[in-house]
């Protein structure tokens, strides 16, 4: 167990449905502390570094497609156990299989519109928040 940092992005879809809000106060009521924020539209190289993962994958394409049409909200949350706890309270990839009281479960019904992105490891969110806010995985209080 340990206070750790975590990045969060409400995708453009969640932007455009005005879901920011709703995001940001499950992870401040779960207890969470935000760190660092920021709205932007999204560059292309970003988005193909951010999704470096994927890049041999055939959605590839449709996916820096879908992260660059409009405006993310971005943040760092920090908190205990805060990589884990994020990506139970996003849910499954699939909104189809998210379970109910996750924000897809809740939220969402379509892979390519699931509203939310979440760090999946610790090496993630380090190298994801060097990415969106610099520094070295870590943010200036
Ligand atoms: P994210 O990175 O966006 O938080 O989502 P995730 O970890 O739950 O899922 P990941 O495997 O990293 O996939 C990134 C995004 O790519 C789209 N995707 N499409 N058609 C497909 O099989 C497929 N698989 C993934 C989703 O929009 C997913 O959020
Ligand atoms: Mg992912």
């Amino acid at each position: 167990m340990a206070v750790e940092r975590t990045f969060v992005m409400i995708k453009p879809g969640g932007v455009e449905r005005g879901l920011v809000g709703e995001v940001v106060r499950r992870f401040e009521a779960r207890g969470y502390t935000i760190k660092a924020a920021k709205f932007l539209k999204v560059p292309t190289a970003l988005a193909k570094e951010h999704y470096a993962e994927h890049k041999a994958r055939p959605f590839f394409g449709e996916l820096i497609e879908g992260i660059t049409a409009g405006p993310v909200a971005a943040f760092v949350f920090e908190g205990e156990s805060v990589v884990k706890v994020a990506r139970t309270m996003i849910g499954a990839t699939n909104p189809v299989d998210a379970a109910p009281g996750t924000i897809r479960g809740d939220l969402a019904t379509e892979m390519g519109e699931n509203v939310v992105h979440g760090s999946d490891s610790i090496k993630s969110a380090k190298r994801e928040i060097k990415l969106w806010f610099g520094g070295k995985g870590e943010v200036v209080k």
